[in-house]
């Protein structure tokens, strides 16, 4: 009885082991542990033994069922849980599997780098909204009805009078409307143009706005913030150059360039010969926009820029088509 015992335990063990699904460990509990199961046999046969042998063998089916019960229980969790087991125990020379650790999107990452130099700049972050009406895209930036600068501005109406911002220049006015002078703030944000998608162009894309007004801003001011941003992204020796331009809320307007940081100014494939990479629009903020605000156009004075965020992105990454920028392509991100 007892060897029957012994041998009944060792096979039940070997069964549970050997278990490898549910279905495995719900067999061997009716074969072992079931109703008509081989423990139930057994203690049947207790009764045929010898008076004196009774308690013992009796003693001895209880702890194999309390041990069996045990065992069936741990193999059924192990294998919900997914694990292989004592039988396959884990295999600690196996590579590991490691998580991917997320990284800022390149454009991203660009454009906290700009952020982070006008803080040290003393500047403060802003921000405002996508959907914009005629007045805050328009009007209040200056832009006299039907005026030609309006047609590159040219973006995705959502109902008569609203419509997705084209340039973050928008939150200038938000901005001044809501603080008095001294302003020092830049506005990170996504823009809308009604452009045809190319390797330079989107229908989403980022501006970085900075706007400046205090008493006694000159274009002096405008020249050496822009200076320090650029040195501050391209590195010490970089150079910048403004030129005339035209923008309405600006008087006078220009634009911005730096310095190739590629060849230095000799000229390259990065800057296509010209030894100036084009980086985006600056100016003194037209009176009218500060009158429309209701600051004081004889106390204050101001100055404001635009630049893309995508063009420093793609320099700086050497990314040569902005669409990758888009694509969501992990192959392409990764690298970042
Ligand atoms: N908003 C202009 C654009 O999208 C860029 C710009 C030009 C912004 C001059 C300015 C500025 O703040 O003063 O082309």
């Amino acid at each position: 009885m007892i060897a029957k015992l012994k041998a009944m335990a060792d096979e039940a063990r070997a069964a549970l082991a050997a278990a490898q699904t549910e279905h495995d460990v719900e067999a061997a509990r009716v074969r072992f542990l079931g109703r008509k199961g081989e423990l139930r046999e057994l203690q049947q046969g207790i009764k045929d033994l010898p008076e004196e042998d009774r308690p013992e063998a009796g003693k001895l089916i209880n702890r194999l069922r309390d041990e069996l019960e045990a065992l069936l229980e741990s193999r059924q969790q192990e294998l919900a849980a997914g694990g292989g087991g004592a039988a396959e125990a884990l295999d600690v020379t196996l590579p590991g599997r490691i998580g991917r650790i997320a990284g800022r999107h390149p454009l991203m990452q660009v454009r906290q780098d700009m952020i982070d130099i006008f803080l040290g700049l003393g500047y403060q972050v802003a921000e405002g909204p996508e959907v914009e009406n005629h007045h805050y895209a328009f009007e209040a930036l200056n832009y006299p009805e039907d005026h030609p600068a309006m047609d590159e501005q040219m973006t995705f109406y959502l109902g008569h009078d609203v419509l997705l911002r084209s340039q973050t220049s928008t939150v200038q006015i938000r901005v001044m409307e809501q603080q008095d002078p001294p302003v020092r703030v830049v506005v990170p944000g996504r823009c809308f143009r009604r452009d045809t998608v190319d390797a330079t162009h989107s229908h989403t894309f980022h501006q970085l706005e900075g706007l400046c007004v205090d008493e006694g801003i000159t274009f002096a001011d405008l020249k050496g913030t822009l200076l320090a941003f650029a040195q501050g992204m391209f590195g010490p020796d970089v150079r910048v150059r403004f030129r005339p331009d035209f923008f309405p809320f600006t008087e006078p307007s220009a634009e911005f360039a730096v310095s190739c940081y590629m060849c230095g100014g000799e000229g390259c494939r990065v800057c296509s010969q010209t030894g100036w990479l084009e980086l985006g629009g600056s100016g003194m903020v037209d009176p009218n926009v500060l009158a429309g605000v209701g600051y004081d156009a004889e106390r204050y004075t101001g100055f404001a820029f635009g630049v893309g965020i995508e063009r420093f992105a793609m320099l700086r990454y050497g990314i040569e088509d902005m669409r990758l920028l888009y694509s969501g392509d992990m192959r392409m991100l990764s690298q970042f």
